[in-house]
């Protein structure tokens, strides 16, 4: 169980060139704020082991440059990273990232913090042979700004995995504000795969959940898995 209560000293902290510090970050302080204050609330909010359907899907995956969007605590980024992937984790909450940092240390691992929101990053295009976004909780905009910042970081030949808890985009408003609808759906990435897409996967599945974290309690999955062809 990893101490979160004090800030971590200076060198365990993702370098400012990668998280962008309080300072850099780029996305919408608001969401930034919901976040941290999310992950303040307890030392640690996820399990800290790696999403089942996320080692179910790499499995047949060539390691390559992978992207983790909204990565959280940074347990699929240090896994992947300790399989011999060349490891982005992308995440909102500054709070988050430092946990994220020294769990990759704890591990002896290297992996490249990005402090912003995934619309605002400004990736280069392509430049991704995984993008893997477990759970996110990216807000839906008019222009569908996630949802294509999620299909253009894929590079030609690459993988998207998008997960979600299945039904979660169905669910009324929860007590608090945060209402589902709101959020990006799987569905809604699957409905802008065009020709240079293959769909390989979507489909609701009993979810492997790590035992322990916030969210433990969602049985199942929405899985949806595209190759980008070209
Ligand atoms: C439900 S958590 C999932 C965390 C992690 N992927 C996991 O499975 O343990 C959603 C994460 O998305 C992050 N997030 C929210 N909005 C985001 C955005 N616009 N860009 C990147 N990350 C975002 C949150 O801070 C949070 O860490």
């Amino acid at each position: 169980m990893t101490q979160d209560h004090d800030p971590p000293p200076e060198h365990e902290r993702p370098a400012p060139s990668e998280s962008g510090g309080a300072a850099g970050y780029r996305g919408d302080p608001a969401v930034q704020q919901e976040w941290d204050r999310r992950y303040a609330d307890r030392e640690q909010l996820w399990s800290g082991r790696p999403n089942g359907a996320l080692v179910a899907e790499v499995a047949g995956l060539p390691v390559g440059r992978v992207l983790d969007v909204g990565c959280g605590e940074g347990a699929d980024a240090v896994w992947l990273a300790g399989r011999g992937w060349e490891v982005t984790g992308l995440e909102v909450s500054g709070l988050a990232l430092e946990r994220a940092a020294r769990h990759a240390r704890d591990a002896g691992v290297a992996v490249a913090w990005v402090h912003a929101g995934l619309a605002e990053a400004a990736l280069a295009p392509g430049s991704f042979d995984l993008v893997s976004a477990q759970y996110p909780a990216l807000l839906r905009t008019p222009d569908a700004a996630a949802e294509r910042a999620l299909l253009g970081a894929v590079a030609p030949g690459g993988t998207l995995l998008l997960v979600h808890h299945a039904g979660f985009h169905h669910q009324p408003a929860h007590e608090g504000g945060c209402d589902p609808a709101d959020h990006v759906s799987p569905a809604q990435v699957a409905a802008l795969l065009d020709e240079d897409w293959e769909l390989q996967v979507h489909e609701q599945r009993p979810r492997v959940a790590p035992s322990g974290g916030a969210g433990a309690h969602h049985a199942d999955d929405e899985v949806l898995r595209a190759r980008r062809l070209r």
